[in-house]
């Protein structure tokens, strides 16, 4: 039997930390589904969504289902069998999108990519301009893929599809960046984002969000693929039960309520100031590691580095899942592995949601005595490096004191 003691630190990049005030929230009865109180809930959660996403004239729907639900939820609402979809390839995550398009009898076409680096806005506006019939229906980006640790430029990529004056339905993946990253829906005029709560939501895995324009509501009443559960117009019914098509899932409700507050409270400045500060540290500490050539960040650009997720790419001659491993099982550090391309060629380092400086100086500590343990050459001092890069920033929390 192993004994562990003291808190083990979740550095994955989904579920991530959940706070104590989000955990005892949910430590209560069920509470009657036509009460004022769960009604009110619910109407509150629902619009202080909006703000998240930057938008307030769309509407936003909450499922009981995890992200794909929500992947599902954009497309099944806003396009017809057949439709053709343009998708960008900056990691696993968009080919899953695309791949459940697909089989729900949508055509996806791709704008191909090396995995390190974020979409290309060219690629996207050459691509939309030789498409002259608008063939395409619409564009789907992830925003921040957590495979590869890359944001992508989503105010560019809709800048590139006017340039190209084409009228496809724009959509975003925000899962991995919702709240740790800007998205402005309205002015990026985004029609359908998507999101999850086991992210910067610091919530328990288990609901997922739609943010919706007008414009992807107007094509709600023209598309055809069959939905039921997931029927924006449906869930805009009167009756609050319909607004989940069916029970509320009252505690994840319970934990999103004070996770809102939570970011509220913090304010989204100060959180996307506190995600760059804290990745910019890791990111010290990657390079540091990186100086004996057996290791090296998965995104090549920095401006397309993410604050959410970095990926590490570790040299064939050593083992990724051997790291991870030895973090889980010995050092009280859960990491993420390497996804899709990267499978067993990298790890990933989470720092999103609930996350402080030591945690995230631990967490640096942790990996660099696992790279020791596994014989990983590795550059030594990326606590340091990290120190360093905190103490030249200030702390966004002080800072708005
Ligand atoms: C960017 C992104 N999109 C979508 C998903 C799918 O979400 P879920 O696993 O909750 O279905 C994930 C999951 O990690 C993700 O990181």
């Amino acid at each position: 039997m192993s004994i562990k003691r003291g808190r083990n630190f979740l550095l994955s990049p989904g579920p991530t930390n959940i706070p104590d005030r989000v955990l005892r929230a949910m430590q209560r009865p069920a509470i009657e589904l036509h009460s004022d109180e769960l009604i009110g809930l619910a109407r509150s959660c629902l619009d202080d969504l909006k703000p998240l996403f930057r938008t307030q004239d769309g509407e936003t729907f909450i499922y009981a289902a995890n992200g794909h639900g929500a992947w599902e939820s954009a497309l099944s609402n806003s396009l017809s069998p057949g439709d053709r979809i343009l998708v960008f390839e900056t990691g696993i995550f968009g080919e899953a999108w695309a791949g459940m398009g697909k089989s729900l009898g949508l055509v996806p076409e791709f704008i191909s990519g090396d995995w390190r680096h974020g979409i290309d806005p060219q690629a996207l506006e050459d691509r939309l301009r030789a498409d002259k019939n608008h063939a395409f229906k619409a564009i789907l980006m992830v925003q921040t893929d957590t495979a590869t640790g890359i944001t992508s430029d989503v105010a560019a990529a809709r800048q590139a599809i006017d340039n190209a004056a084409h009228p496809a339905l724009f959509m975003v993946d925000a899962v991995a960046s919702l709240a740790a990253t800007d998205l402005r829906m309205d002015d990026w005029q985004v029609d359908v984002a998507v999101g999850a709560s086991q992210k910067a939501l610091m919530s328990p895995p288990g609901l997922s969000f739609v943010a919706a324009s007008p414009k992807a509501m107007e094509h709600a009443d023209k598309a055809t693929l069959p939905r039921h559960y997931w029927d924006w117009r449906r869930r805009l019914d009167e009756e609050a039960y319909m607004w989940f098509c069916g029970t509320a899932p009252e505690h994840l409700l319970f934990a999103l309520r004070v996770a809102i507050d939570m970011i509220q409270e913090e304010g989204l400045e100060n959180i996307f100031r506190r995600h760059q500060r804290l990745a910019d540290a890791v990111r010290a500490g990657i390079n540091v590691w990186a100086e004996a050539g057996a290791l090296e960040l998965n995104a090549l650009v920095p401006s397309e580095q993410s604050n959410s997720v970095s990926a590490i790419r570790v040299d064939e001659r050593y083992s990724a899942p051997a790291i991870r491993e030895i973090c889980e099982n010995q050092l009280n550090t859960s990491l993420g592995g390497g996804l899709g391309r990267l499978s067993g060629k990298a790890f990933r380092i989470g720092h999103m949601g609930d996350i402080n400086e030591p945690m995230i100086l631990g967490a640096l500590g942790s990996v660099e005595l696992g790279l020791e343990m596994c014989g990983v050459p590795h550059g030594k001092g990326s606590v340091t490096a990290a120190i360093a890069t905190l103490a030249n920033s200030a702390s966004p929390a002080l800072a708005a004191d």
